[in-house]
């Protein structure tokens, strides 16, 4: 019998990737907002029931960084609540259940990579609806789920760093970028293999996934620079001539980013091999730029 994997938030930017690398052998569900509202308890446990997923992909969030700030509430139905209900319904069928989670759980004064039993401390209402969503999701499946911990990601089909700068590099002259938050950049097609890869173990607990930097990672400016290098290179639509490093203290948001969120990811890599380099994983995404 064909194993059947339920992606909720199958539409998204991870979601949609997760589900187009599925292998043949098994049948992928996808779901939306529209066909199940994974904040609404009754609906999850009822599809769960109907559908009898052996595999739980949690590929949902409430992902508007910014935005959670004045609606809190929103934040953790999505982010807290909805990884619960998923956890429970996970149990109640015996499925396999993995949630992906952010590197926005720290506080950012680290110096060294962080590791997944480091102590967290989010300092935006996304972080901590988020961190609320780590902790609900490994009671309601008893310890068996899995955190997928994840930072800076990107792809196809979804909004991300790569692309606005992408857009803003073809509109203007000049660009400022922070130089002093520094993290590891995932593609969707690294955090999408490593899932399944994962999956397929019987790992428990927390695991850090992201595309290779150094130790010290990388800053969003040097990020911006190889993005331009790299569109250069393709003959991409470039007006943009200079890259300015700012600090983070010259581009005020609503939400606080943690400035040191770097992520060691060698329980990963122990369970799974080497994970590409950021620099590899850039290329392959700005490659499918020019097409
Ligand atoms: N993007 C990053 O830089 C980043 C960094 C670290 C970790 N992560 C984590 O990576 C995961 C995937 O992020 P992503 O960038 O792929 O997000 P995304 O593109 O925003 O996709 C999230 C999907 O979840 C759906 N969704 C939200 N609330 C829902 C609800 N109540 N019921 C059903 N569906 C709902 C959204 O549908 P609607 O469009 O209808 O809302 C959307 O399709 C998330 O856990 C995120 O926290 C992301």
């Amino acid at each position: 019998m064909k194993n059947t994997v339920w992606i909720p938030g199958g539409h998204g930017m991870l979601g949609s990737r997760l589900s187009a690398l599925a292998a043949a052998d098994v049948d992928v569900i996808t779901t939306t907002r529209a066909d199940v509202d994974v904040a609404d308890r009754a609906a999850v446990l009822a599809f769960a029931q109907r559908r009898r997923p052996t595999l739980i992909l949690n590929c949902t969030a409430y992902t508007a960084v910014d935005k959670a700030e004045s609606e809190p509430a929103l934040a953790t139905a999505g982010n807290a609540d909805a990884p619960a209900w998923l956890g429970e319904a996970a149990r109640a069928v015996g499925a396999r259940a993995l949630h992906v989670s952010t590197d926005y759980v720290f506080d950012g004064s680290g110096s060294r990579p962080l590791r997944e039993d480091d102590a967290t401390g989010p300092v935006s209402a996304y972080g901590r609806s988020k961190r609320q969503g780590e902790e609900r999701f490994l009671d309601a499946t008893s310890g068996q789920g899995l955190v997928v911990r994840t930072s800076w990601l990107y792809g196809p089909g979804g909004k991300n760093f790569v692309l606005t700068m992408l857009k803003l590099m073809a509109e203007r002259e000049q660009l400022k970028v922070v130089a002093d938050q520094r993290g590891r950049p995932t593609s969707t097609s690294t955090l999408a293999q490593r899932l399944w890869l994962l999956a397929a173990l019987d790992a428990t607990g927390i695991v850090h996934v992201a595309d290779a930097t150094g130790p010290q990672g990388i800053s969003w400016h040097d990020f911006a620079v190889a993005i331009h290098a790299g569109a250069s290179a393709r003959g991409l639509p470039l007006q943009a001539k200079s890259i300015e490093a700012i600090a983070t203290s010259a581009y005020p948001t609503p939400a606080v980013r943690p400035a040191w969120s770097v992520l060691d990811c060698s329980r990963c890599e122990t369970l799974t091999g080497p994970l590409p380099s950021w620099t590899t994983t850039l290329e392959a995404f700005l490659d499918l730029q020019k097409l």
